[in-house]
């Protein structure tokens, strides 16, 4: 059986597919969905037939190659985009295991982050980044689940958030927030979650102890203080975010602040000399995409302790109007694409 599966393989290349594809940076509303080549897996890797793929802002900065500094990164390219297939999170079904695949077998249903290639009807992945998916998920909310590891490594390991403290999560209730105020409470912390209006009901469904709705209040003001800030909007002022955290606090800056030229440079050097002298630190971090997160995140998932708030779903038709809408920055956890029919997944 097993040899069948992998002829399967070898015999693939000619095979096409439908995906989004991107050839230069501009507008998501430009995004087609066109016949490509299916890709064909090495020995480490996975073929995985895509049902759905997450859609976050870091897809639509690798669109529309703003900031600019994303077009010299391993997902822009440069002048155009080297990329030509976008998409990073998603869960699927493994189609077919490379020669020296043990982890996976064909059928199993998977999830995990990709550098790019995900809004297609297939992916090729090194079976080392994916995991199997949570038994108590739908596709959908499974490609949800890998901004929970930018979450948990925020907190847990730049953040290092500790049973009792004050941890104020900013920008709430969006893709990386949502996932955050609840990972936060299952690290024992008590939590305030900042977010608009419309979204306060949300996070404190999700465990949030207290909720500042910030068209209303500022959190700077009012005298509270957290030993952990992790910031996914990136627009106040670095001495406000200092300024709310006890001695010994650690600010962790997801967010790069935007701007399309150096914005989240300049927010680092600023960072890091706001944050030189006084007792308090910036904790830069950098998701490190891995298979032992998603398995810790799996693990939270099946035993209830979180779970994925979805937005809205799309079609793979809709790609363009999908990113336009995670573009506002007003994501209400996350969006997600259907690729694969429910009926045929
Ligand atoms: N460091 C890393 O490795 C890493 C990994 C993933 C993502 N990121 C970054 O993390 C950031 C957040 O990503 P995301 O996917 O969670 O974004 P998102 O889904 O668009 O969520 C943005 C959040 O910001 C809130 N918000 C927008 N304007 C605000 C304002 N003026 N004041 C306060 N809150 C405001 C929104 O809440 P309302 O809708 O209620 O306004 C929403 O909760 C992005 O900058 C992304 O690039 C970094």
């Amino acid at each position: 059986m097993q040899a069948l599966e992998k002829l399967t393989v070898t015999t693939a290349p000619t095979d096409t597919m439908k995906a989004v594809v991107h050839h230069q940076y501009g507008e998501p509303e430009g995004l087609m969905v066109s016949e490509v080549g299916k890709p064909v897996p090495g020995d480490d890797d996975v073929l995985i037939r895509v049902v759905a793929a997450g859609v976050s802002i870091g897809d639509h900065h690798i669109i529309t190659g703003k900031p600019y500094l994303v077009r010299l990164s391993p997902f822009g390219g440069f002048p155009r985009p080297k990329n030509p297939v976008p998409g990073a999170a998603m869960s699927g079904r493994i189609e077919a295991v490379g020669a020296k695949v043990t982890a996976f077998r064909v059928g199993d249903e998977v999830f995990g982050q990709a550098l790019n290639g995900a809004f297609a009807e297939y992916l090729v992945m090194p079976a080392k980044l994916i995991a199997h998916k949570p038994k108590n998920l739908s596709f959908e909310e499974a490609a949800a689940v890998p901004w929970g590891t930018t979450a948990l490594q925020g907190l847990r390991d730049a953040g290092r958030v500790k049973p009792g403290e004050r941890v104020l999560i900013y920008g709430a209730s969006g893709a990386v927030g949502t996932w955050a105020v609840q990972l936060a409470k299952s690290l024992g912390a008590q939590v305030t979650a900042v977010c608009s209006t419309r979204n306060a009901d949300l996070v404190r469904s999700l465990g949030a102890d207290e909720v500042i709705d910030y068209t209303k209040t500022d959190f700077a003001e009012g005298g509270a203080r957290f030993d952990v800030m992790m910031d996914m909007v990136g627009n106040r002022a670095l001495s406000d975010c200092k300024a709310v955290l006890k001695q010994g606090g650690r600010y962790v800056p997801c967010s790069g602040g935007g701007g399309d030229w150096i914005g989240p440079f300049v927010r680092i050097i600023s960072g890091l000399l706001t944050f030189l002298f006084g007792g308090k630190f910036f904790k830069l971090f950098v998701q490190n995409v891995n298979a032992a997160d998603l398995v810790v995140m799996r693990e939270l998932v099946e035993t209830n302790t979180v779970k994925p708030v979805l937005d809205r779903t799309w079609l793979l038709s809709e790609a363009g109007a999908a990113l336009r809408h995670v573009g506002t920055g007003h994501s209400r956890g996350l969006n997600v694409i259907r690729i694969l029919d429910s009926s045929r997944a």
